[in-house]
This record gives C-alpha cells, sequence and structure tokens, in this order.
C-alpha cells in the first residue's frame, strides 16, 4: 500500500505536537481520532487562549468601562473582524456570534423565516440535509402552513440537479442546503444552487458545519443570503459559532431573543432594538469561547486550508481505496466531490458493533445515522460506520483501520 502514501506537503508530526490530546493511549492503543466531522481536536493555542482569558482578562463585555472589560471587549470584537476575514464577508456587522450552526439556522428561521414565510409558501430543502437544517423549517412551515420540498439524493450521495430546477417556482421563498455533508462528505454546488434560488426569487440559507475547516468560504462570491458555521468543527471551542446574513437582511429582521445588548432604550411603554450585530446577541454571550474562535481560525489560516484540504483529501483517497477493498463493504456515498468523510456499511455487522471493536484498538468512528435519518432512509440503513479525517491523522492510522475492519470481517463471518 506504500504507493498510495504519498508525502504530505505540510509537516504532520509538527501539527500532531500541537494537540496535546491525540498523545494518549485509548483501550491501550494509540488513539486514532477519526471522528472529526462530529468536532474536531482543539490546538494548544485555542486551549491556551482559553486560559488566558480566565486567568488574565474574566469580564463581561460592552457593559464595562474598566480595564479588564475594555480588553475582554476588544477580543472579543477582534474576534468578529476575524471571522468575517475568515468568510470574507464584506462587513464585521454581518457576522453574529451563535452557539453553533444550529443555532444559527434557528435563529434564521425564528426572526427571517417567521416574518417572510406565509401560507402556500414552499421551502425547498435537500436530502442531504442534517436534522438542525430539516426540523427548524418544519416547525416554522407548520406554524404558516408552508410546504416543504426535498431536493432528491443520487445514488453517488451528490444532489440530483435536474430535480432541484423543476422544483424551483415563485412559491418558493427559501432553499437550505448544505456546502457540504456531514454524513457522506458530498460537496454541494451551492454556488449554482444559489443563482437558480435567486432566480427564482428565493432566498438561500447554506448550513456550513461541515465545510468550514475543508472549503474556501467566500460568502461574497457565494453571494448567499445567510451561512451558518461551529467553532468547534474547526478547531475552536464548542457552545459557539457563527451567523452570517446579508446586511439589508438582517437589519429589517425582528429580534431572536430579548435582552441585555439587544436594546437601545428600554421603558415598559417602547423598548428599541440596537443595531446589528448586537441586536441578535442578546445576554452574554460565550465570551471566552468566541475570543478562543479567533486563535482556531489562526491555527488554520497559518497551516493554510488549501494545504489542508491538499492533505485530507489524500487521507480520504488512501482510507476508500483501502476499505472500499474489504470484503462485504459498501461505501456510502461516491460523489465526485468530497470533503473528508468515509461513510460505509459492513453486510448486516451493525454499525455500532463495528465501532465498539475499533473503539477496543483505540480508533474513534461515529456510527449511527448522524443525525441524517432520512439520508439514512433514501439508502435503506439504519445507519453507518463513519470515519471522518482531519490534518493531524495519518495514512498509519488509516492502517491500523482497516487492520481492525479486516478483523472483524474474518471474526464476524
Ligand atoms: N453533526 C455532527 C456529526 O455529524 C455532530 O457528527
Amino acid at each position: 500500500m506504500a504507493d498510495l502514501k504519498t508525502a504530505p506537503s505540510i509537516d504532520i508530526q509538527k501539527i500532531r505536537d500541537q494537540f496535546p490530546v491525540l498523545h494518549q493511549k485509548v483501550n491501550g492503543k494509540p488513539l486514532a481520532y477519526f471522528d472529526n466531522a462530529a468536532t474536531t481536536q482543539k490546538p494548544q493555542s485555542v486551549i491556551n487562549t482559553l486560559v488566558d482569558y480566565y486567568q488574565g482578562y474574566n469580564a463581561n463585555i460592552h457593559r464595562g468601562i474598566h480595564t479588564l472589560a475594555e480588553k475582554a471587549t476588544k477580543a472579543y470584537e477582534e474576534s468578529r473582524k476575524v471571522i468575517q476575514r475568515f468568510i470574507n464577508a464584506a462587513e464585521g456587522e454581518e457576522v453574529i456570534f451563535t452557539k453553533g450552526t444550529t443555532e444559527g439556522i434557528n435563529l434564521v428561521t425564528a426572526t427571517y423565516g417567521r416574518q417572510n414565510i406565509h401560507k402556500g409558501d414552499e421551502i425547498i430543502l435537500s436530502g442531504l440535509e442534517h436534522h438542525s437544517n430539516i426540523v427548524p423549517w418544519q416547525i416554522v412551515a407548520e406554524e404558516k402552513g408552508a410546504i416543504i420540498k426535498v431536493i432528491p439524493v443520487l445514488e453517488d450521495g451528490s444532489l440530483d440537479m435536474a430535480s432541484y430546477r423543476n422544483l424551483l417556482s415563485d412559491r418558493t421563498k427559501i432553499v437550505a442546503v448544505n456546502h457540504a455533508s456531514n454524513s457522506l462528505g458530498t460537496v454541494n454546488p451551492v454556488k449554482e444552487i444559489i443563482e437558480l434560488a435567486h432566480l427564482a426569487g428565493a432566498r438561500v440559507v447554506i448550513d456550513g458545519a461541515q465545510a468550514s475547516a475543508h472549503l474556501d468560504i467566500d460568502v461574497q462570491e457565494l453571494d448567499c443570503d445567510f451561512y451558518a458555521i461551529s467553532a468547534h468543527k474547526v478547531y475552536g471551542p464548542t457552545g459557539t459559532g457563527a451567523l452570517y446574513g446579508k446586511r439589508e437582511l438582517l437589519e429589517a429582521m425582528p429580534p431572536y431573543q430579548g435582552g441585555g445588548e439587544m436594546i437601545k432604550n428600554v421603558s415598559f411603554e417602547k423598548t428599541t432594538y440596537n443595531d446589528i450585530p448586537h441586536r441578535f446577541e442578546a445576554g452574554t454571550p460565550n465570551i471566552a469561547d468566541v475570543i478562543a474562535f479567533k486563535s482556531a481560525v489562526e491555527f488554520v489560516s497559518k497551516q493554510g486550508k488549501h494545504a489542508m484540504a491538499a492533505y485530507e483529501h489524500e487521507l480520504l483517497s488512501y482510507a476508500t481505496e483501502r476499505v472500499g477493498k474489504i470484503q462485504d463493504v459498501r461505501l456510502i456515498g461516491t460523489a465526485r466531490e468530497k470533503v473528508s468523510v468515509l461513510s460505509f456499511v459492513i453486510n448486516d455487522i451493525h454499525p455500532f458493533d463495528i465501532g465498539q471493536m475499533l473503539d477496543a484498538r483505540g480508533v474513534a468512528v461515529r456510527t449511527g445515522h448522524h443525525c441524517t435519518e432520512p439520508l439514512m432512509n433514501h439508502f435503506g440503513i439504519e445507519g453507518t460506520v463513519r470515519a471522518s479525517f482531519a490534518v493531524y491523522n495519518t495514512m498509519e492510522e488509516i492502517d491500523s483501520m482497516v487492520e481492525g475492519l479486516e478483523r472483524i470481517v474474518k471474526f464476524m463471518k
């Protein structure tokens, strides 16, 4: 198999050294962490930022005039600028900090959705969506009497774009799709999806959770109306993320939650709301994690996203080749364009059993429906085994997984 092990263009050992969690044994074996689509591990720089904040300048933001409060506010707002550049938004005000992608989408459905979706309107989702880009739309559709239509998924796990064209009409109000599928890794042609939606007069919401660590995100170039990401899928902390929205849309939207910071003036007779982005950030936000989100993005920028993606692609090709050759393996999701996610099933061996047996070898994969039950139903399966790769993974770790899978197949026959 050595021929498939091409030399990475970045120094993987140096990168691995920055992730303390990787250097441990699990069940007596060196950890091979392949659950990066669920959450990535955090580099020391991100951990240090969290510690520095709590040890050095923990204070609430936008409220105090004392030194610590000013330092914390500055760091928080710097993070907004860094995220703005990360997704190439035109202005920092178009970046709202959230708890993560799920909250970003819920924010859109609860504000823009409630305000603009009416009886008989249509919302187009895709068969590849995570529950977090299905259920919030079902809630608003049920409330308003709107109709949900679904872009079908083809056998290789890509979207049926011809059907998408046919679904679009002047009744379409929203198109909400992911940039990359968390379950299969499929990269969707979002630019084309957005262009076609706009021609039909619809607004487009992109779930960027799975794309953000692997693909270039340029919200101006895409011309999407909303784009949601999570920090924890890009080497950052859990509990924070960002929602991009076009200024004119955000400014016309009603508030999401009421509370401190999202107001200009409050009286019992009449309250006026703050400007964007603060209008959508009620209450004390997740200050430490937002600040550390900046360190995560800086980690990615330092390695270079393209170099990272190229290496992850090598990992994916190698794993696809090797796992694909194991007896009775069925790969689920073989689209031409993929981020580094490999989903598969092996005959009638339950994915949980495979996951547990791999864990006994120190190999961490995710098993189950990956919060995409409709997609699993489409393929007629309960779930898959999913190995998802990040920049710190190695070919040797893949060898260890493959060895484990071969033993499982032999043992279970
Ligand atoms: N959405 C995350 C996953 O795919 C949690 O595992």
